[in-house]
């Protein structure tokens, strides 16, 4: 039964409706306008896989001085590059709930970007967004909420774009397991639909997208899977109808490799890029754009007019972000050799080129800079979550003194020590989150090497005193199966028996015979729950995936020269059955399209616990310090009256570019005659005008009905009137413990306990549904022992509405009251007030 069906929307939105963007545009349309057809083809069509020497290449052209463009992974640092930083994961930054750090990190990887030639960074990811615990891909995007992935994101995405190279905001939309997300990997021969109502899909799902657009994102990603039965590059309504015209986007969308699954229909439903550029198979050749829209746009299938409105928004995205005044033009590495010497297009067996791909610039540091692995250290310290710390285990004295006898200490888990090194599998698929969000490591400090060289004075005993013991739980995307893990965890346990293990260790070692300090590091929560309240384990420190700086970072925190002061990014429940049945992976299925519904994903991670009042072992945004912190004072002061909408959407005065019928005909579409191609590279060139004749094609259904344009909508991210501050909290925060730290301070809002809708013609009342509470800010503090601090937050009008179905916009109830909270994690509010 397949009771999701699509939504359409159409015509794609034009760009150019932004003041911001004029500029841009108006030069995008003055290069744009001297193009003729194959040349504005090649722009929009990746040139096929290894057809470059970026994972993603597209076609310059030469005449305007318009390069091709080079794509690359990904979300922690750039993929197949030397000299670069293997930052820590999404997961990683998102735990650190650290504003300052994630934009840091951002510009690092902007920068690491620039130096090697990288016009636009395929990350972040904020989606998956980590509605199932399970999936394979969560630990690229930051955490189980749409607050903390749309703030992550969107500092990520400005710190990158700081330098002037682009962003790609991905996988919109829904991308939540690896299972069947494609036919290609998956033996069948749909990918799966993520099915969801129009409420979830806005407060939940595409938050994090409405951030980034709002931080100025240059691109956006379209998932591989279908959305409510379309394909997520091929539906109108999310692309057109949601990200173009809601969200106002200006800048372009780009298919993830091979989830384009149609030519016209995606189209028309507002893909602005095909990638990597070949069609429904990898690395074929065949593509459904190039020479196809060349002749699309030539027979009509495809109207001009959306043609130039996909080149009009990648040359704006261009030179919006001043790539125009780079002096040095396209990649200095290769993604396919490490060799000095290489192929420009490995991926064609007929090229014999032979050229200097690999110059190894080293990106790791930039001019009057802080070297990046310090900001990846960084990172990976505050990302660390202390969870359980019985008599002040931690932090570890460094002198043996402070300790009465010999300190002594075990290291045991094979994830303590280097193994075989970081980069043996392939796209790290055997041990960390793996996939095309992953790079090879330029190094690693392993825990083992970091705790030898701080303890290099002592004696190291293998077997008392006091143990560490490192834990793991992988996974990642699904083009990886490893140790029986098709890229999605199979449940939430620690593996390669490091629950028998560390029980063992704790029993042995418990029990006033020593101290057991438990390091995590992992691509999710892992159920803690049969060893956690073991009396011999005393310290438990969530890692997540630190990166190369992985060993320094766990130092910094077991010593504690930087406070214990991550906070979980999801909820770690007792079991996965916690989290709810829209929060499970569907691994099998007979179905030709796999459904996975998920409206309950309102109810995402911490809010079905708390719906359902189940008692997480640890709840989202928990974590410990070394000191302690005491909130008080409370207050908010309104701004302005509540009202129930938005402003009314503000035309924009801003007309998009347009272009004169340039008269282009198939005969100057066809392939030069002395044109030497190369085979399986993807030109834009007709090879027969056949099937170029103007027609009468059909556009699908609601294609003549121009859409109203929504109400949300008007400004970057949406309705600019979403923004204003309807309230501004402060609260008084104090370090009442012995030493200086950091606190984060959480704010959670409940919406009126009795929120009703009219409904129809009868006008049927309906009441509204709400979680119990929802993150809507937060902030981390550094206090000195003893000092105290106010802090000033606001909350928005977005903040404090819900997505109203029947008004199609953003609703503020007006009537009865909302509880604003505030506290160290979804659980842990001490301090409320009523507005
Ligand atoms: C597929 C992944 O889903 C996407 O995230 C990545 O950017 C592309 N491959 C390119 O490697």
């Amino acid at each position: 039964g397949q009771e999701y069906r699509p939504v359409s929307w159409y015509p794609a939105p034009l760009g150019g409706t932004s003041s911001s963007w004029s500029e841009s545009y108006r030069k995008a349309h003055d290069m744009v306008d001297q193009m003729n057809l194959v040349e504005k083809v090649g722009i929009t069509t990746g040139t096929g896989w290894q057809m470059g020497l970026c994972v993603g290449n597209t076609e310059g052209v030469d005449s305007v001085g318009f390069p091709s463009l080079c794509l690359q992974d990904g979300p922690l640092g750039l993929r197949f590059a030397d000299n670069i930083t293997a930052f820590p994961a999404g997961i990683t930054t998102g735990a650190t709930w650290n504003r300052d750090l994630m934009r840091a990190r951002g510009t690092s990887l902007g920068r690491e970007a620039r130096a090697k030639g990288v016009n636009v960074i395929l990350g972040p990811s904020m989606g998956a967004m980590g509605l199932m615990p399970a999936g394979g891909r969560n630990w690229e995007s930051f955490g189980s909420d749409p607050v903390l992935q749309a703030v992550a994101a969107a500092e990520t995405i400005q710190g990158i774009q700081r330098i002037g190279v682009m962003a790609t905001a991905k996988h919109f939309v829904l991308n939540e397991q690896e299972h069947f997300r494609q036919p290609n990997e998956w033996d069948n021969e749909y990918a799966i639909s993520s099915n969801i109502g129009d409420r979830a899909l806005h407060e939940v799902f595409v938050w994090p997208f409405a951030e980034s657009v709002r931080a100025d994102v240059a691109s956006v990603m379209c998932a591989y899977q279908m959305v409510n039965n379309s394909y997520s590059c091929e539906n109108s309504k999310l692309i057109n109808g949601i990200l173009k015209d809601e969200l106002g986007f200006q800048g372009f969308v780009q298919s993830d490799w091979l989830a384009q699954r149609s030519g016209v229909q995606s189209a028309l439903s507002g893909l602005d890029m095909s990638m990597p550029g070949d069609g429904l198979k990898w690395a074929d050749g065949e593509a459904l754009w190039g020479p196809q829209l060349t002749a699309a746009a030539l027979n009509t299938s495809v109207p001009m007019e959306r043609l130039n409105d996909m080149v009009t928004r990648i040359v704006a995205a261009w030179f919006h972000f001043r790539q125009d005044t780079w002096e040095e033009r396209g990649p200095n590495f290769s993604s396919w050799t490490n060799e000095k010497m290489g192929k420009l297009h490995p991926g064609s067996p007929d090229d014999d080129s032979r050229e200097e791909v690999n110059k190894f610039v080293n990106a790791q540091v930039s001019p009057g800079s802080k070297l990046h692995s310090t900001i990846a250290r960084q990172v990976a310290a505050e990302g660390t979550v202390l969870l359980k710390n019985v008599n002040n285990t931690l932090p570890l004295s460094r002198s043996a003194s402070r300790l009465k006898g010999k300190y002594r200490v075990g290291v045991y888990g094979e994830d303590a020590g280097p193994g075989k090194g970081p980069n043996f599998c392939a796209d790290r698929g055997c041990n960390q989150g793996w996939g095309s969000g992953t790079v090879e490591f330029p190094y690693l400090v392993s825990p083992w090497e970091a705790l030898e060289s701080a303890w290099s004075n002592e004696t190291v005993d293998w077997s008392k005193t006091c143990v560490l013991f490192f834990a793991n739980s992988d996974g990642g995307e699904g083009f990886i199966h490893s140790d029986g893990i098709d890229g999605d965890r199979n449940d939430l346990f620690l593996q390669r028996n490091g629950t028998n293990l560390v029980e063992g260790v704790a029993r042995q070692c418990g029990d006033g015979r020593g101290r057991t300090v438990v390091v995590v590091h992992s691509v999710g929560p892992v159920v803690l729950d049969p060893w956690i309240d073991l009396p011999g384990v005393h310290a438990v420190l969530y890692a997540n995936l630190p990166g190369q700086e992985s060993g320094n970072a766990l130092i910094d925190v077991l010593f504690g020269d930087v406070d214990a002061s991550g906070r979980l990014p999801y909820t770690i429940g007792r079991s996965l059955e916690d989290y709810g049945p829209s929060a499970q992976v569907l691994y099998e299925t007979d179905d030709a399209v796999p459904q996975a519904n998920l409206d309950e994903g309102l109810y995402i991670d911490y809010r079905h616990f708390d719906r359902h009042n189940i008692t997480p072992r640890y709840e989202f945004g928990f974590g410990l310090s070394y000191t302690t912190f005491d909130l008080s004072d409370l207050n908010i002061h309104p701004l302005q009256e509540k009202s129930r909408l938005p402003h009314p959407r503000q035309k924009s005065d801003i007309e998009p570019p347009t272009y004169d019928d340039r008269h282009d005909i198939p005969e100057d579409c066809l392939m030069p005659k002395d044109f030497k191609p190369l085979s399986k590279y993807i030109y834009p060139y007709l090879l027969t005008t056949d099937g170029t004749e103007k027609g009468k094609y059909p556009y699908p259904e609601g294609y003549d009905k121009k859409q109203k344009p929504s109400e949300a909508g008007g400004g970057p991210g949406g309705n600019p009137s979403l923004w204003e501050a309807m309230l501004e909290v402060s609260v008084k925060i104090t370090n009442t413990g012995p030493r200086a730290g950091k606190e984060v301070i959480q704010l959670y809002v409940s919406f009126p306990e009795r929120v009703v809708e009219h409904r129809g013609m009868s006008l049927k009342q309906e009441e509204i549904d709400f979680p119990v509470r929802v993150l809507r800010n937060f902030d981390k503090i550094s206090l000195e022992a003893g000092e105290s601090k106010t802090v000033n937050m606001t909350l928005s009008r977005k903040d404090l509405s819900y997505w109203s179905v029947r008004a199609q916009n953003w609703v503020l109830p007006t009537e009865g009251t909302f509880k604003i909270w505030a506290g160290r994690s979804s659980r842990d509010l001490p301090l409320m007030v009523e507005y």
